[in-house]
């Protein structure tokens, strides 16, 4: 017998504790009844409900404690009890809220799912809370490679380093494009984008409040995102912006960094031939091309929003988070940097790595993507039912005009699980009180945009089913009335 036979035969016949106890039978009985448990208690959420005045007391004073500890009252009166089912939530008041934006788009199966709740248990007898960059478990590297093979059966990307936020995931393509360009020390980088808060992410982001107070030492050219009003007029006008950028700036700019579908900056899209013109002339000038689809990745017609835009050959380097619950950088191996670079205590917990392959699993293999899946379907009931609302209540959509002055082509937007209605002409003050109103009425969502503003829905689309925004547009209805 061969030495590689002994070894194969060895090694399939036997194995580590650690995996006995993961198979162990009374752990699958255990974890079985808890599933049958839980199932019995969130099936009792049907439906949005008003919360119940003897629980209101203990939301008060649970708020009252997170304002006190964090020195700010939370943005919306939100304290859940732990349990929900799919897009409904239950809080401490005892309500009962259809959750159409899960912490900013991160639950893509909603609440208390029943495989998501399994794999974090299973998660949780694990030796390790965290793992990291110098002691990880087999979850972690499977976590990589599922990213990693999918990004590249359309693209040249083909490593992954994971990040504990998608911010870190953001810092990491920086210096990684900045390794790559010798430290060139310009950035470009879109009008209303939106990437985090480290410094130098909140400097780079295009909203004003958010780098206030913050010493500002990185340069950034901004160029105009598509203007759909516009077409290829738009295209023209954004290519030549960033030629004279690099007349100007030659071999300064580190990257070309571009949301495909914005997120915060008011859930813009822009088609392929947009996004063709200015990568073409980022490379031909020696700008790499990094992609952030933080918001985007995973939630529209393609796992990789590159993908289905077909522009994988362009992107060197793209970062995930949120719905695959840990964050992740991803490049080619063209940009993989010289040692030291990227490193980190924490990459991710376990149950974080076990959810989040659970999770992309399902949507990889459930039907959810391309021009007919699941999530192209749930984003057309949206948009059947937003048309019907707003024919039914024009008062409440008058044109909205946009910063170039032109108005703009629809009230509705986005695409896949990134859902916009721009009422009251784009009004901060309004849709502010709008969003108030909604969540006291049942449905959780939010604003996006830097004027004209909107609201933003990031439904969970792995649970949430087109007949339940008949329920939600009927909270809506009732939200809008009173809200002037
Ligand atoms: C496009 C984009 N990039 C980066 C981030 C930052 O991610 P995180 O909040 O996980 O740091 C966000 C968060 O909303 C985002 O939308």
């Amino acid at each position: 017998m061969t030495t590689s036979a002994t070894t194969t035969m060895t090694t399939s016949a036997v194995h580590t504790l650690g995996a006995s106890l993961h198979a162990n039978p009374a752990i699958e009985a255990a974890i079985a009844t808890i599933r049958r448990e839980l199932a019995q208690t969130q099936h009792q959420l049907t439906g949005a409900r008003a919360g119940n005045v003897q629980l209101k007391l203990s939301l008060d004073e649970h708020l009252a404690r997170a304002t006190e500890v964090r020195g700010r009252a939370p943005l919306y009166p939100y304290i859940g009890s732990g349990l929900g089912n799919g897009a409904l939530v239950e809080l401490l008041d005892g309500s009962v809220k259809w959750d159409l934006i899960n912490g900013i788009g991160v639950h893509m199966f909603g609440h208390g799912d029943g495989e998501v709740i399994e794999a974090s248990i299973r998660a949780s007898l694990s030796d390790l809370v965290m793992q990291g960059n110098l002691q990880f478990n087999s979850d972690a590297i499977e976590f990589g490679e599922f990213l990693a093979h999918e990004a590249a059966r359309t693209s040249r990307l083909k490593h992954c380093f994971i990040t504990n936020s998608g911010c870190m995931a953001n810092e990491a393509a920086l210096k990684l494009c900045q390794q790559k360009t010798n430290a060139a020390p310009r950035i470009i980088a879109f009008a209303d984008c939106f990437m985090g808060r480290s410094t130098t992410m909140s400097q780079i982001g295009d909203t004003a409040a958010y780098r206030q107070g913050i010493a500002l030492n990185i340069h950034v050219d901004y160029l105009p995102f598509y203007d759909a009003t516009q077409g290829a007029r738009s295209i023209e006008a954004t290519v030549a912006q960033l030629e004279q950028l690099i007349h100007r700036y030659p071999g300064q700019h580190c990257c070309l960094i571009a949301e495909l579908v914005q997120g915060e900056g008011g859930f813009h899209t822009a088609p392929r031939e947009f996004f063709v013109a200015l990568f073409e002339a980022a490379k031909k000038a020696g700008i790499p091309v990094w992609d952030d689809e933080v918001q985007s990745f995973g939630r529209t017609e393609s796992m990789f929003c590159f993908e289905r835009l077909d522009l994988g050959q362009y992107i060197d380097v793209v970062t995930v988070g949120k719905i695959s619950q840990a964050c992740a950088c991803l490049y080619t191996a063209d940009f993989n940097p010289r040692a030291g670079l990227l490193s980190g205590t924490f990459a991710a917990s376990s149950s974080a790595f076990a959810t989040g392959l659970c999770m992309l699993r399902r949507l990889q293999s459930g039907g959810y993507y391309g021009r007919d899946g699941r999530i192209a379907r749930l984003f057309n009931a949206y948009q059947t039912c937003a048309q019907a609302f707003v024919a039914k209540h024009p008062e409440w959509f008058p044109a909205v005009i946009t910063p170039s002055g032109s108005p703009m082509a629809s009230v509705i937007g986005g695409t896949g699980g990134m859902m916009r209605l721009t009422p009251f002409g784009g009004n901060r003050e309004r849709i502010g009180k709008l969003l108030a109103h909604l969540f006291e009425d049942g449905v959780i969502a939010f604003s996006c945009g830097h004027g004209p503003y909107h609201l933003r829905l990031l439904p969970p689309v792995g649970v949430m089913t087109p007949e339940q925004f008949v329920p939600v547009f009927e909270i809506m209805e009732k939200s809008f009335a009173r809200t002037n």
